[in-house]
């Protein structure tokens, strides 16, 4: 895990997004980060000391930071002892603070003070954020180095729209991982292309054809890859399943559009098509919306997609292990072990999709593993546990074979 043992000094501001930073906390230390917090005098006005140490199961530095503590801790450590700072909520108030210079609270202190890497999380109005002020001090900020994350577009508190919206926990999250680099592992220096997701096929600018896909297995086996050490690329169609970890995702909506986006991935070494990828898409989408009175029922015509893992497993440059996905409702092992050899692929996941199963949108799935040699049966685990399994197995078939797979 690349959080594992590393030590975050979060300070946090006064904006209503601050409550956001008692998840990133929570989050932080389930990844094993230690986490250090410093309230400034507005923070304090939107969650409370007792919380934020609560969560970090540490003590929460304040402007009230007295002589005892300075005796222990001094404002100088504090802003050393860290491996990185993070700024959350960020304030356009403590950001031009931080881009001026000043030192007049225990925050912005230990700012100046620190010689470790910070990243800030703005939050603030739009109005605020456009203003040149405002991107002024944030352009000095970049150019010192601070890295910003967010802010995100969106409805906000004061009943406006637009940026200013902090970042997501997860998304902050996933900066912080980014900063501390991929975790080392078997498949440190391999890089990975994984498909999730269904796919939508439109009719017209409100309708679309689609499948019940969680995008659920495909996310946990990219996670698993990439937690593995492998440089990983998620395609995914719509799905609510949050980006993984240290994972470059790429959302589409259509078959085609995965497809570009798989060929754009290449190289890789490996890939995994586990979408849900719809057989066929409407020959000719309409532009305007189909209405009733258009002449009676209308006929879609469909047009076969393209087959992706049967078009990664056949090249050029033909990554050097292929895993198919088998979705099947009646004799899975035997419809798998034909699609295997059909599509050209190294190895199938077989599952059984029938709807008494729950496998699509659920979080248990019992998968086969064929191969040419053979077929395992695996029992009924998570799918972050089917990933896993599937990760490792990877991993050792890469370790077995030298510099190719299978
Ligand atoms: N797949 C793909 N591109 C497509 C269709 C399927 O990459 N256009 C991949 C899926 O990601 C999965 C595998 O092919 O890894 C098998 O998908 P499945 O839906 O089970 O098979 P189909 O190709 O639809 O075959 P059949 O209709 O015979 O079940």
């Amino acid at each position: 895990m690349a959080l594992a043992g590393k030590r975050v000094l979060l300070i946090v501001s006064g904006g209503i997004a601050a409550y956001k930073v008692l998840e990133l906390i929570r989050r932080l230390r389930e990844r094993g980060a230690s986490v250090r917090a410093v309230l400034t005098k507005g923070g304090a006005q939107f969650v409370t000391p007792l919380s934020l140490s609560a969560l970090s199961e540490d003590k929460v530095y304040t402007d009230l930071f007295s002589l005892t503590d300075e005796s222990e801790m001094g404002h100088i450590q504090l802003s050393r002892d860290a491996d990185l700072v993070v700024v959350a909520p960020a304030t356009a108030d403590i950001l031009a603070r931080m881009a001026a210079g000043m030192a007049d609270d225990l925050a912005t202190t230990v700012l100046l003070a620190t010689d470790k890497p910070v990243l800030a999380a703005p939050a603030m109005n739009v109005r605020m954020w456009e203003h040149p002020a405002t991107q002024d001090n944030l352009d000095r900020l970049r150019r010192r180095g601070v890295r910003m994350v967010g802010p995100n577009a969106g409805p906000m508190a004061c009943n406006e729209y637009g940026f200013g919206r902090m970042a997501e926990p997860e998304e902050i999250l996933a900066a912080i991982s980014r900063h501390f680099g991929r975790p080392a592992g078997p498949l440190t220096g391999r890089r990975a292309l994984v498909t999730s997701g269904p796919t939508h096929e439109p009719i017209d600018p409100v309708r679309y054809i689609a499948n019940h896909s969680s995008g659920k297995q495909g996310h946990a086996i990219a996670a698993a890859l990439a937690a593995l050490g492998a440089e990983t690329v998620l395609v995914t169609g719509p799905t609510d399943e949050a980006d993984p970890l240290d994972v470059h995702t790429v959302a589409v909506t259509t078959a085609v559009e995965m497809m570009e986006a798989c060929r754009a991935a290449l190289p890789v070494d490996i890939a995994v098509c586990a979408a849900a990828v719809a057989d066929w898409r409407v020959a000719s989408r309409a532009d305007e919306k189909i209405k009733k009175g258009d002449g009676g029922t209308p006929t879609l015509t469909l047009v076969e997609n393209p087959d992706i893992l049967a078009s990664l497993s056949a090249g050029p440059g033909r990554p050097a292990l292929v895993v198919g996905f088998a979705a099947e409702t009646e004799q899975v092992v035997a419809h798998a072990r034909a699609k295997r050899e059909r599509k050209g692929c190294d190895w199938i996941l077989a599952n059984d999709v029938s709807p008494e199963t729950g496998t699509f949108g659920g979080d248990a799935n019992r998968v086969h593993l064929i191969r040419a040699d053979g077929h395992e049966a695996w029992p009924e685990m998570s799918k972050a546990e089917v990933g896993q399994r599937l990760a490792s197995a990877i991993a050792r078939s890469f370790q077995g074979a030298g510099d190719g797979a299978a």
